[in-house]
């Protein structure tokens, strides 16, 4: 892969590490770029031995934002026909789970596709933010809907009322980042928790990711609903008879991803 790719993506055993690389425009979202985006990460959830992957924009910059350029003159139905921004959904129907590795600024679609991810591990100078009020419009690509469940109503509205910003530490007390680590660090850091999540029985974490969601995204009952279809449908895997029968003998399971 050379590095006029717009997204690199490379496997380390399980754990798959996509990586961002428009730096000249601080990885500004163009659809070409989020075209190798979605097939980077549908490739890699369709590859039986990768069991997690990390994403990330680099240590500068995670992304400032959906491309500005690409879409300043575009008419309504023509974003509409385009579905530029409607196809990043996409990327929500990736089955494995996603850790962020967010470093710099995570703006607008760039603190969107962030939170699109499962686990959000920052750097100490990632800034997160939805300015998209500052250029005439709203955040499209999920920011009021998942901030706001995110960092509470007060907190998102602030947020996206006045454009502004708010760093990695601030973000993880309000429990949009699970943990801040020093910018040398960030990607070794997510791909240590990857590794972690890709040593558990590929098929729970698949129903686990699937149960959160729901309950994030949608009611309580339909949360529990998903949880308990899940539930009882794990016990339809070798890998739970497994794991109790490792449990019971005092041995350490052996998951096979079935
Ligand atoms: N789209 C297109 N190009 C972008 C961009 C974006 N979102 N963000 C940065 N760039 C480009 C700049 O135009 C510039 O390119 P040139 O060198 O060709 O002029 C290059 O990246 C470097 O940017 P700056 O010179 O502006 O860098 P800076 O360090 O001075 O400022 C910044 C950094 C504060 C992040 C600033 O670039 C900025 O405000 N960017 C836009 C942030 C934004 O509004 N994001 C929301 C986009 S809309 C959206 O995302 C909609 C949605 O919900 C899906």
């Amino acid at each position: 892969m050379t590095d006029e790719r717009l997204v690199l993506a490379e496997a380390d055993g399980p754990v798959a590490v996509v990586t961002l690389n428009r730096p000249k425009a601080l990885n500004a979202l163009s659809p070409e770029l989020i075209d190798e985006l979605i097939a980077a990460l549908e490739s890699f959830d369709a590859d039986p031995a990768v069991r997690c992957i990390v994403l990330t924009g680099g240590p500068r910059v995670f992304a400032a934002g959906a491309d500005i350029k690409a879409m300043a003159d575009a008419a309504p139905m023509e974003m509409l026909r385009r579905g530029n921004i409607a196809r990043w959904a996409r990327i929500t129907a990736i089955t494995k789970p996603i850790v962020a590795a967010v470093s710099g600024y995570a703006l607008g679609g760039g603190c969107e596709l962030a939170m699109m991810c499962d686990i959000i591990v920052a750097s100490e100078t990632a800034q997160f933010g939805q300015p998209e009020i500052n250029i005439g419009i709203i955040p499209g690509a999920g920011g009021t809907a998942r901030l706001t469940r995110a960092l509470g109503p007060y907190r998102a509205m602030e947020l996206i009322l006045t454009g502004g910003t708010i760093g990695a530490r601030e973000a993880m007390a309000h429990g949009l980042v699970n943990r801040v680590c020093p910018v040398e660090a960030l990607v070794s850091e997510a791909k240590a928790l990857a590794a972690v999540i890709a040593e558990r029985p590929p098929l729970a974490v698949r129903m686990a990711k699937e149960a959160v969601r729901v309950a994030a995204e949608r009611s309580v009952r339909e949360g529990l609903e998903i949880e308990l279809r899940n539930f009882y449908l794990l016990f339809d895997t070798a890998d739970q008879k497994e794991g109790m029968r490792a449990f019971i003998e005092k041995r350490k399971a052996a998951f096979k991803g079935e």
